[in-house]
């Protein structure tokens, strides 16, 4: 395993010692995610722990259920006790730019229905300033999409449709678009997350604002980085 997995999986590690028995949990999306499916799985096994998972992607879903682990639905649920996820971006107040694998609108719906949300990145996720190094994951209703489009760029950004392998927009698990939006870097998260969520057919933002309550981040060295808000 490089460098870079090796600290996914060791930010993954430090995020699952929160995970007690009994616990209902919300699985993230994305490399770093499969990390956590994966020691959880293991954890499983060798333990026998008893947890309740909802998923936050179809990725996510399969391969935690390839591992072993019952995903129920976040209805059946109800409140969880932890969500755990990865982010593209971590600020010095643990906002996040979220959504680089198109799953940001259901992970949110996830994070916000938990008690905890903790973050699990190496360090090439820790920014200044969210914005400064990846543009904005929205996921945009695709009835009128360029008019959409139109009214997010009157807020000040660039927005470019999310062209996947098949030279296709980027289609979410809920069947809308993904585009991305270029803001530079940002002053005021929260202010600009206000301003994105007044755009309608704007369905979510990957601007995830208050919500982690903790972030473990593993650097190259090896030790891992507990940051909070
Ligand atoms: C999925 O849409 C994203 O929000 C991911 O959680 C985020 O992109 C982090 O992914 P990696 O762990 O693959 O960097």
């Amino acid at each position: 395993m490089d460098t870079l997995e090796t600290a996914k999986r060791t930010a993954a590690a430090a995020a699952l010692k929160l995970v007690e028995d009994g616990m209902a949990l919300g699985l993230g999306t994305g490399s770093t995610a499969r990390h956590l499916v994966q020691l959880l799985a293991e954890r499983i096994q060798m333990t026998g722990l008893r947890v309740q998972c909802c998923a936050t992607s179809r990725d996510t879903a399969d391969l935690a259920r390839s591992l072993g682990i019952e995903i129920f639905d976040l209805d059946d649920l109800g409140e969880l006790d932890l969500a755990i996820d990865g982010a593209d971006e971590i600020d010095p107040r643990l906002n996040l730019t979220k959504g680089g694998g198109a799953a940001h609108f259901r992970e949110k719906v996830v994070e916000k229905a938990a008690k905890r949300f903790a973050v699990i990145a190496d360090s090439t996720k820790l920014v200044e300033k969210l914005g400064s190094t990846r543009q904005i994951p929205l996921e945009i209703l695709p009835f009128a999409w360029k008019t959409t489009c139109r009214h997010i760029e009157a807020l000040g950004g660039k927005v470019t449709p999310r062209i996947g392998a098949d030279t296709e927009i980027v289609r979410t698990d809920n069947g809308n678009l993904i585009v991305d939006g270029d803001f530079g870097s940002i002053a005021d998260p929260g202010a600009l997350a206000k301003k994105l969520d007044t755009v309608t057919g704007l369905l979510e933002h990957g601007l995830f604002v208050g919500m982690a309550e903790v972030a473990f981040v593993a650097h190259p060295d090896g030790h891992v980085q507990t940051i909070k808000p």
